[in-house]
């Protein structure tokens, strides 16, 4: 019976936001979700799952969702895709683009915003021909709590020091006075933050020169993985976007995607 409930729990899970659990990730659940069972007062996690695949979607299965997914980021992760965007692909991007001078970027599930925060310091720090420019950054995420935390664009010290460096912390950030550093406005008011659930069709405009898709399509099962790139070519410039994954990550056989590499990082464009 709790075998049942578990693995009704994990359809619902991947119905819903393309996360992929099986009987082997009981105990995750079981830890992630203990503090809101008890606030639920629910006698136990199988009793809570039951009663959350048994009632249709609400604001407390998001809050379940939201308490199992992985939100782990860091400011500039995965040096070698830095250094590829600053020497070959932002470069390419502007001299296709030179004629209209505008340059859209969108950071998908974003997490806690470091991710698109890194792409506006990086900018800023490396093209200051694009002060004249029309940038957009747009960063989405499924969970709006992560979301919260990106907008406000506030950081322990702890996350900080997880990839920057001093000299970027003085020119970027300031203290608060509650001993937080926040992201300072130039940076703050360049990234657009919106909800987006890559499960979601995506709207056809705008198209984007650069998609970061990273360190998300892990979570997700093949048929997931292959309906989320199939939204997302849908807002890829067409023939010259380019789509930029996790280290880790891969399309493998795909006829609507080509590899472009870019040093060591491979990107795909449309075919
Ligand atoms: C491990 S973080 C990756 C953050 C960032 N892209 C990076 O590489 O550092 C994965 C993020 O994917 C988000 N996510 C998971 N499923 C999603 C979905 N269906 N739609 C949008 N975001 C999703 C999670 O909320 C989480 O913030």
């Amino acid at each position: 019976m709790t075998d049942e409930v578990f693995t009704r729990f994990y359809r619902l899970l991947e119905q819903k936001t393309g996360i992929s659990l099986d009987s082997t990730k009981n105990y995750l659940i079981e830890s992630r979700l203990a503090e809101i069972c008890k606030a639920q007062d629910q006698p136990s996690i199988t009793e809570f799952l039951k009663a959350l695949t048994s009632t249709s979607v609400g604001d407390l299965h998001w809050q379940v969702f939201e308490a199992l997914v992985t939100n782990e980021t860091m400011f500039f992760r995965d040096r070698q895709f830095f250094d590829a965007l600053v020497q070959s692909i932002i470069p390419e991007i502007i001299v296709r683009r030179k004629g209209e001078r505008a340059l859209r970027i969108s950071c998908a599930a974003v997490s806690t915003g470091q991710e698109a925060y890194s792409i506006a310091i990086a900018l800023k720090e490396n093209f200051p021909e694009l002060k004249s420019w029309d940038v957009y950054i747009q960063a989405t995420d499924l969970s709006e709590r992560a979301l919260h935390r990106a907008r406000a664009g506030l950081y322990t010290r702890t996350e900080i020091e997880r990839g920057l460096d001093s000299y970027l912390i003085n020119k970027y950030l300031t203290i608060t006075s509650a001993g937080k550093y926040q992201i300072n406005p130039v940076i703050r008011d360049s990234v657009s933050f919106f909800p987006g659930n890559l499960l979601d069709p995506s709207p056809a405009y705008p198209k984007f020169d650069l998609i970061l898709l990273r360190n998300v399509l892990i979570y997700f099962g093949q048929a997931t993985k292959e309906k989320v790139l199939g939204h997302v070519h849908r807002q890829l410039s067409p023939a010259d976007g380019i789509l930029v994954l996790g280290a880790t990550e891969s399309i493998l056989g795909s006829a609507s995607y080509k590899l472009q590499q870019h040093g060591k990082i491979s990107c795909y464009t449309p075919s």
